[in-house]
């Protein structure tokens, strides 16, 4: 009721809202004062009628008078203002000022009282997990975000219902949003915050370890509606996906640390020495296709690197077969995917970040955990690369990462913790610090000193409960203590009481956390604690953003269809005209011996190349273009 009268406060035109809220005041006012009239008025005539009645005992009293004033409350809240000169009976008018003033005394009494309770309770019932009590709170969000002003990112209600929100401009200092499963760090945290994002003309790169589709169908719908492009990409190989290609943007060094990043080929120790070697193969490789303006994806870079004899072509170098052999094994699955093997592909990070686009990367680990957690680390390296080109002044980009911890690595902590100036806004979800912890230690100090905002579902492990309640700071107590010491004198003192009684009483401080560990422990869905560096931490309330019936709609519908970029008009200079050359070139070789088999099973009847260097027979099949 409440809400809903300040939701309609809220909609006036600010110019009307305090000349109705006067005129609101006023009109309670007047209507409080007619029923104090109605009642205590008639209650002081009785009291006098009947301190009258007392006079003419045993007489019954006349209550005729008493009367009236219940039938007559207007006429006698009139008279009280304006009229007191002239009263009949004046006694009632200051009887009636004497039982306000009581009523008034005693109404100060009890909220004081009540109050003292409170605060009493509030600093020890919330030790006690069996105690502690959470408002119920329960709001539209939708209003609230429209209400929420353009600079600043919603982010629930406190319990006496006021906004709780976050200027726009510190949200590049970070999100991290923790909570054990389904306690709602998607519908209630990020999802509203991206909304946000693309409503405030922000970019959004979503990466989802977990594949919320509700959360993808909201998105798209609020991409669509604020004429955003939505651009969708999943390894499902049943739905329909735009393309990315991880090795569309970067110098030939990033790209090489991308992949061996991502594929974990960075070795440590004695082993550093077969990094070294791939890279040694990797590298010009990549400078050479670079330096000749080819566009090339997994795919193609696997299956050169299949043919040290088209290496040596493209690069100069030998390779022996052998020492990259990890490479290459690794790359396998991923030269399989067509999703993220196109020269072309749809998805343009830098272009959708300009442009305030939203891509929303569906990596349902389950899928192929391995290739979704490689995945999120080439577009992590992607961003950081990106990062280099933009300035605190280019359009905001929101990068929320659902289950983040699948993401570590360097270029991740490079992402968040160095590229402020990019103007990145990383809202980050997972479940328990533990996840991070797996990763390794600096990587959960990364976290915790690089987000300043931090919202915590729930706490489903001892350790994090103590971990939270101590990032909220602690608050002094005074607890007195009393002692009683009884002392037996016998035999010392010859006669009288020989026992000696002292009583001590002890005023101690101690420190107790603001909010106890067994809080986070024991929230409800819809309650979370928000900290935020340098203020005190809060209790919130949150909210979904739609109805259940809607949501288990959404989530039966396939994914949104992907969207279909803007075709460049320049064709693209694929590797395969390339390649075609090197394998011209190699097959023309003078120190390498060919023979053609016409009777082939490649498709198109086309001719199959074995290629003798060395004495080592080198079969490629992919060498059908080649016109011998
Ligand atoms: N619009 C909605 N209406 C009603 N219930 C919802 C709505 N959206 C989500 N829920 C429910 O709220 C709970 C929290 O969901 P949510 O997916 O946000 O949790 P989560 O913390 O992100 O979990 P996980 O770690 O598994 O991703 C779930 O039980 C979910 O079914
Ligand atoms: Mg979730």
């Amino acid at each position: 009721m409440l809400e809903k009268i300040r939701d309609r406060f809220l909609q006036l035109p600010a110019k009307y809202r305090w000349p109705a809220l006067a005129v609101l005041v006023l009109l309670a006012l007047l209507i409080l004062y007619i029923l104090d009239v109605l009642l205590l008025g008639t209650a002081a005539a009785y009291i006098i009628a009947y301190a009258e009645g007392l006079k003419h005992f045993p007489k019954s009293p006349d209550l005729s008078l008493a009367t009236w004033y219940w039938h007559h409350p207007l006429f006698v809240a009139r008279a009280w203002l304006f009229d007191v000169d002239k009263l009949s009976n004046p006694g009632v008018l200051t009887l009636w000022l004497y039982l306000n003033s009581i009523l008034g005394i005693m109404a100060l009494a009890s909220v004081i009282a009540i109050w003292a309770k409170r605060l009493k309770k509030d600093t020890g019932d919330h030790r006690d997990i069996r105690k502690i009590r959470f408002k119920k709170i329960q709001f539209d969000i939708n209003k609230y975000l429209v209400n929420t002003p353009e600079d600043r990112y919603f982010l629930g209600l406190d319990d006496k219902l006021r906004p709780l929100t976050v200027p726009a401009a510190s949200i590049t200092e970070h999100i991290h949003i923790m909570g054990g499963s389904g306690t709602g760090k998607t519908a209630f945290g990020v999802t509203p915050l991206c909304t946000q994002a693309v409503r405030k003309g922000a970019s959004l790169v979503v990466i989802d370890f977990k594949e919320d589709r509700q959360a993808i169908q909201l998105l798209a719908r609020e991409a669509r509606a604020n004429g955003k492009k939505f651009y969708i990409f999943t390894l499902d190989p049943r739905e329909k996906t735009n393309t990315y290609n991880p090795l569309a943007s970067g110098t030939a060094l990033g790209k090489v640390e991308r992949i061996m990043t991502a594929l974990e080929l960075v070795f440590h120790g004695e082993a550093k020495f077969y990094s070294y070697v791939q890279q040694a193969t990797f590298i010009p490789l990549l400078t050479a296709l670079d330096a000749r303006g080819v566009k090339y994806t997994l795919a193609d870079i696997h299956s050169i690197l299949q043919n040290p004899g088209l290496v040596f072509q493209l690069t100069g170098q030998n390779v022996d077969e052998n020492q990259i052999k990890g490479l290459t094994a690794a790359l396998t699955p991923y030269s399989e995917l067509g999703q993220i093997n196109s020269a072309r592909p749809d998805i343009d990070l830098a272009k959708i970040m300009q442009r305030g686009d939203v891509v929303y990367f569906d990596l349902k680990s389950a899928l192929a955990p391995e290739a979704c957690s490689a995945l999120g680390k080439m577009i992590a390296q992607d961003l950081q690369y990106l990062a280099a080109f933009r300035t605190p002044q280019s359009r905001p980009v929101i990068i929320a990462i659902d289950e983040f911890q699948n993401m570590a690595c360097q270029a991740f902590r490079n992402v968040i913790s160095k590229v402020r100036s990019a103007n990145y806004s990383l809202i980050l979800a997972n479940q328990a610090m533990g996840d991070l912890q797996a990763v390794g230690d600096d990587f959960v100090n990364t976290i915790q000193v690089n987000t300043r905002t931090k919202i915590i579902f729930n706490a489903d492990t001892p350790a994090d409960a103590e971990l939270f309640s101590q990032y909220t700071g602690t608050v002094l107590h005074t607890v007195t203590s009393w002692s009683e010491n009884k002392t037996m004198t016998s035999g010392l003192i010859q006669s009288g009481n020989n026992q000696r009684n002292t009583v001590g009483k002890n005023n101690t401080e101690i420190e107790v956390p603001l909010l106890h560990p067994n809080l986070f422990k024991a929230m409800p869905p819809g309650k979370s604690v928000i900290i935020r560096r340098g203020q005190l931490a809060m209790l919130a309330n949150h909210s979904y953003l739609i109805y259940k019936a809607e949501k288990d709609r959404l989530e039966q519908l396939p994914l949104p269809e992907p969207e279909i970029p803007e075709q460049s008009p320049e064709p693209v200079n694929t590797i395969a005209k390339f390649v075609n050359i090197a394998k011209l070139k190699l097959v023309q070789d003078k120190n390498i011996g060919v023979e053609a088999n016409e009777n082939s099973s490649v498709p198109g009847n086309k001719k199959q190349v074995i290629l003798v260097k060395n004495g080592i027979w080198d079969s490629f099949g992919e060498a059908v273009e080649v016109n011998l």
